[in-house]
């Protein structure tokens, strides 16, 4: 299978959006993806992302706080569930959280599936701008960040301007959105399952906390549309044959709903192992974020029941906006109250 979005047959002709250029080693196959990928392996893996577990605790326990001074009900996801994985990536990537206007509506843009092609490929040249200005400023102050050592290898020649760029703009934008907002569908998930969320808070056991976030990721599978990829050879698969060159598009979060995989799958269990779930996809391209994903949803769920035992919606679950018009499901508010 190919990853390469400008290969003919692609299930997007073309990416569909003109903005897929900018995504860097996703849209790629090895040995340039591998290539690419491994500059950027090390700070994402586990136990780096653990060191960081109090910092993350920081972050979280300093939002919680500010909520908690609110009156009324507060919109979770401007209090919580977007500046928190937002400021975690801004630091371990070396961004300025200040610029997080710029960085967070051009994202929005690129995972809107409604939004135009010229839409898309404003937002794109936006964030490149930005990047190449941060690896500019990296050059002249190194720091302990992710981009200075891109900004390194641009300096010695490993690694184009334009790539450095790119692989920021991935980075950037997948380590913050997606895990918005499956802290914030999440949430709503445990206040529509009291019976779940009771379990979560008065079971203390981490790895009952552990359990729930895989299967949080399990059931919600917030990343739709699919794993897309064009067939390299003919692929015999249940009877049926995908030649070489058809476009082929997995839908992960039919996978994570397999009875044989997960028996009663339409069942939000906490406890279960669903450790096997696709929601981060599989193969050479499975998230490369995922250590820290699983660290923040970890801190967030665990922190925000603890913190505010009577959290509850604000406003009935129909009047709740969710994402049907994007790449990446949540709910663009989450009014609450406690
Ligand atoms: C709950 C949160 C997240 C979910 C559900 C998620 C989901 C995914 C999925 C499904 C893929 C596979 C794409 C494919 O096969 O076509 C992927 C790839 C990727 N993710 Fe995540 N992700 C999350 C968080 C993060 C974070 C925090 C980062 C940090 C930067 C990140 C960075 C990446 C990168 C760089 C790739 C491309 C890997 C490659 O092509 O080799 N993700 N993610």
């Amino acid at each position: 299978m190919s990853a390469d979005i400008t290969r003919p047959g692609y299930p997007i002709p073309g990416g569909g959006d003109g903005a897929g250029s900018a995504f860097s080693f996703i849209l790629m196959d090895d040995p340039e993806h591998a290539r690419l990928r491994r500059m950027v392996t090390a700070p994402f893996m586990v136990k780096r992302v653990e060191a960081m577990r109090p910092a993350v605790q920081n972050i979280v326990d300093d939002l919680l706080g500010d909520m908690l001074k609110a009156d009324g009900p507060v919109d979770l996801v401007e209090a919580f569930a977007l500046p928190m994985p937002s400021l975690v990536i801004c630091r371990l990537l070396g961004v300025p959280y200040s610029d997080h206007d710029l960085f967070q509506s051009n994202s929005k843009i690129l995972i809107n599936r409604e939004a135009s092609a010229d839409q898309k490929r404003q937002a794109v040249q936006a964030l490149v701008e930005y990047l190449h200005g941060l690896l500019r400023l990296k050059s002249a102050e190194p720091a302990e960040d992710v981009f200075t050592d891109l900004a390194r290898r641009v300096q010695a020649g490993d690694l184009g301007n334009d790539d450095a760029a790119m692989m920021g703009v991935l980075l950037l934008v997948a380590g913050h959105e997606t895990t918005a907002n499956m802290i914030a569908l999440g949430t709503l998930a445990l206040l529509e399952h009291p019976d779940q969320l009771q379990r979560l808070r008065e079971d203390n056991d981490p790895a009952l906390v552990t359990s729930a976030v895989e299967e949080l990721l399990r059931y919600l599978t917030i990343v739709h549309d699919g794993r897309k990829r064009v067939a390299l050879e003919d692929i015999e698969i249940a009877d049926e044959t995908i030649r070489a060159g058809e476009g082929v598009i997995m839908a992960t979060d039919l996978g994570n709903r397999d009875p044989d995989a997960f028996p009663d799958p339409n069942t939000l269990d906490l406890g279960r192992d669903a450790r096997h779930h696709v929601a981060f996809g599989f193969g050479v391209h499975q998230c490369l974020g995922q250590p820290l994903a699983r660290m923040e949803l970890q801190v967030a769920y665990s922190t925000l029941f603890r913190r505010i035992p009577g959290l509850k919606l604000a406003v009935p679950l129909d009047e709740v906006p969710f994402k049907h018009d994007g790449s990446v499901y949540g709910v663009y508010e989450l009014p609450v109250t406690w």
